[in-house]
């Protein structure tokens, strides 16, 4: 497929509505995980300029910070810390509408102001999350997560 992405003015659901067919199209044909994970990042990022869109994996018994785009991120999370490591544990979407009131939130960029954050669960197991971080307060709402859940639905591991 052309590798340009359409992008929609509006609403948050028309903007979704919009994404989520074109990363279907990009992801499907594709077997690399890196390579879909990468350009699921970059196809969110481009539609809602978000500060950071990014995946953890889970190796070796803590999350590694896989594809992103954003500024650069700590590298490595441990079960039970920050919003990742609970959501994690919890394996339930955390939905942060301000950091600073999330005990043990790790703030990989002192610009990021609230954070969705979705475990990534196959056969009953954890194996990453998806995080995103944004500049504005409370950004992130059910239209995020049910979107997001779809987009992660899509991931062939
Ligand atoms: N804020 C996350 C850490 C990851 S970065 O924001 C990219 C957390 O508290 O788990």
């Amino acid at each position: 497929m052309a590798e340009e992405l359409i992008v929609a003015q509006g609403t948050k659901k028309e903007k979704y509505e919009t994404i989520v067919p074109q990363i279907r199209a990009i992801i499907e044909g594709e077997t690399d995980l890196v390579a879909n994970l990468a350009n699921i990042c970059a196809a969110l990022k481009e539609q809602f300029d978000y500060l950071w869109v990014g995946f953890y994996l889970v190796k070796g018994g803590e999350l590694v910070v896989s594809a992103f785009q954003g500024p650069v991120a700590c590298t490595r999370i441990r079960k039970r810390k920050g919003v990742c490591g609970t959501a994690w544990a919890e394996r339930k979407t955390i939905i942060v509408p301000d950091v600073e009131k999330f005990p043990g939130h790790i703030a990989c960029s002192s610009l990021s102001r609230s954070e969705i954050v979705l475990p990534i669960i196959r056969a009953k197991e954890v194996l990453g999350v998806l995080d995103v971080d944004s500049i504005g307060l409370a950004d992130f709402d059910e239209t995020d997560e049910k979107y997001l859940q779809q987009i992660i639905d899509l991931i062939k591991f």
